[in-house]
C-alpha cells in the first residue's frame, strides 16, 4: 500500500490535476476530503466547521439508497471479485448479469422485457435514443429521428443527453447552437397532487401531432425533474404523454434515472400514473450507490423492430458493459430493497421532511417548499451562494449540494428519523444563508 497522502497533499494534487463535476480547471473551491464512509455518514480527513463527519443528504446524487459500506453489498461485491471483476460480453455472458436483467424486467413495467446494460445514466439516454431512431429506420421511417421533450428537463452530460436537457438556463445552454435541434414543450405546469392543466395537455397533443413525422420519440423523466430544477409534476401529463404517442406513432421513453428504486414513493415514478413507456432508463440507485451501472430497457415491439431492419442489431457494446462485479451489487441492492418495508421508509423519511422543512417557508428570501417521497426541496427567490449555503449545512454537522436556486436533499434511505430532522436544519440553516 502506497504512504497514505496528508489532506494538505492530496488538496494540492486534486487542485493541480483533478477536474471536478461543473468545475473549472483548477478548481475553485476547496474540496472536502472525505476519508472513509459508513452508514449515512461520510467521514472527513480533517474536521470542517468544526464537524468530524457529515450525515449525507444527498446519497451521493441519488445512489447510495443504502447508505455506506453496507455489509450485504460488501458481501456481494466481494464474492464476486473472488470469482471474476470483469470479463467482455460480447459472445460471452455470466450470471450476475443475466440474474440482474431478468431481475429489472421482473420489477419494471410488464412490457419491458429487455435488458441493455450501460455504464452510466447518460450512455443508457444514449442507448434509448439509439433504441428509437433505429426502430424507425428499420421501420423504412429514417425522417423519424428527432425527439420530443418538456422544458426543464435534465438528462445527461453526453451528447444525446445535452440535446434534451431544458435549452435555456439549463446546464447544457452553451452547446445550444452545437446540439441536436429537438422539439420542446413548454415546462409541465408545477404539482405533484394537481389536477392536468387541459390546455398544457392540449399544448402536449397538439406538438405531438404537428412533428410525429419527423419524431422518433418523446423523453421525459416522470413525475420528478431532477437536476433541471427539481420540479414535481401531476403523473396525469405521464398519461396524456402515452395516449399521444400511440395515437400518432412516437416512441415514449421514460428516464427513471434519479426517480426508480423508491425514490417518489412508488418503485418506478410511472406507476403513479399507471402507464409503461417503450423504452426505460435506470441508473443511479441500481447498484446502491457502489459501482457506475445504468440500464436500457424496451419492449418486444422495439427490440424486434429494430430486429427487423436492415443493420438488425443494436450497435452498441461498451467494453464494460455488463462488469459483473457492478451487475452483483446491483442484484443484492435491487434485493436488499426488495426484502424490506422499503414504500414504509420512505413514507417515514417523507413525513420527517415535511416537519422539518415547514419551518423553511416562512424564510425571507424562500419561494416555495416542496417534498415528495424522500425528495425535499426548498427554492430560493434567487441564485444560491453555494458556498455560503454548502458551509452553513456543514457547521450543522449535513452534506448538502445546493444548485440555482435550490437547497434539496434526498438521502438515504437508512437515513433514522433524527438524522432527517438535522438534514432539515441544515437546509433551512443552508436557505438562510444561502
Ligand atoms: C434524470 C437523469 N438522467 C440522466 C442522468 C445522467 O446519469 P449519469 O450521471 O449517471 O450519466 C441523470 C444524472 O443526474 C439524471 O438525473
Amino acid at each position: 500500500m502506497p504512504e497514505p497522502l496528508s489532506p494538505a497533499d492530496l488538496r494540492a494534487l486534486d487542485r493541480a490535476h483533478v477536474w471536478h463535476p461543473y468545475g473549472p480547471m483548477p478548481g475553485r473551491q476547496e474540496p472536502l476530503v472525505v476519508e472513509s464512509a459508513s452508514g449515512v455518514r461520510l467521514r472527513l480527513a480533517e474536521p470542517a466547521h468544526g464537524q468530524n463527519e457529515l450525515v449525507d443528504g444527498m446519497s451521493s446524487w441519488w445512489s447510495a439508497v443504502h447508505g455506506y459500506n453496507h455489509p450485504v453489498l460488501n458481501e456481494a461485491a466481494r464474492g464476486q471479485l473472488d470469482r471474476m471483476s470483469h470479463v467482455m460480453f460480447g459472445g460471452l455472458t455470466h450470471e450476475p448479469a443475466v440474474r440482474l436483467a431478468a431481475r429489472l424486467v421482473e420489477i419494471t413495467p410488464e412490457p419491458l422485457q429487455h435488458v441493455f446494460l450501460a455504464d452510466s445514466g447518460s450512455v443508457s439516454v444514449e442507448v434509448a435514443v439509439k433504441m428509437c431512431l433505429q426502430y424507425w429506420r428499420s421501420a423504412g421511417r429514417p425522417a423519424k429521428q428527432r425527439l420530443l421533450t418538456w422544458r426543464g428537463g435534465y438528462h445527461g452530460d453526453t451528447w444525446q443527453p445535452m440535446s434534451v436537457c431544458d435549452p435555456e438556463g439549463g446546464m447544457h445552454e452553451l452547446w445550444s447552437g452545437a446540439l441536436p435541434q429537438q422539439v420542446f414543450a413548454d415546462e409541465p405546469p408545477a404539482g405533484f397532487g394537481m389536477e392536468p392543466d387541459a390546455a398544457y395537455a392540449g399544448h402536449l397533443r397538439e406538438l405531438i401531432a404537428h412533428h410525429a413525422d419527423e419524431l422518433a420519440a418523446v423523453i421525459v423523466e416522470p413525475v420528478v425533474q431532477g437536476a433541471g430544477g427539481m420540479r414535481f409534476h401531476s403523473p396525469g401529463y405521464l398519461r396524456v404523454l402515452r395516449e399521444a404517442c400511440d395515437a400518432h406513432g412516437v416512441l415514449l421513453v421514460f428516464d427513471e434515472i434519479a426517480t426508480g428504486f423508491g425514490r417518489t414513493g412508488k418503485l418506478f415514478a410511472a406507476e403513479h400514473a399507471g402507464v409503461s413507456p417503450d423504452v426505460m432508463c435506470v441508473g443511479k440507485a441500481l447498484t446502491g450507490g457502489y459501482l457506475t451501472m445504468a440500464a436500457t430497457l424496451c419492449t418486444t415491439a422495439v427490440a424486434e423492430g429494430i430486429s427487423r431492419g436492415e443493420v438488425p442489431v443494436l450497435a452498441h457494446g461498451p467494453t464494460f458493459m455488463g462488469n459483473p462485479l457492478a451487475s452483483a451489487v446491483a442484484c443484492a441492492s435491487v434485493d436488499l430493497l426488495l426484502g424490506q418495508d422499503w414504500e414504509q421508509e420512505i413514507k417515514r423519511i417523507e413525513a420527517g421532511l415535511r416537519d422539518g422543512l415547514a419551518a423553511a417557508s416562512g424564510l425571507p428570501g424562500v419561494r416555495d417548499v416542496r417534498v415528495l417521497g424522500a425528495i425535499g426541496v426548498v427554492q430560493l427567490d434567487h441564485e444560491v451562494d453555494m458556498a455560503a449555503a454548502t458551509r452553513a449545512a456543514v457547521r450543522e454537522g449535513v452534506w448538502l449540494r445546493p444548485f440555482r436556486d435550490l437547497v434539496y436533499t434526498m438521502p438515504p434511505y437508512v437515513t433514522g428519523d433524527d438524522d432527517v430532522a438535522r438534514i432539515c436544519r441544515a437546509v433551512c440553516a443552508a436557505a438562510r444563508e444561502g
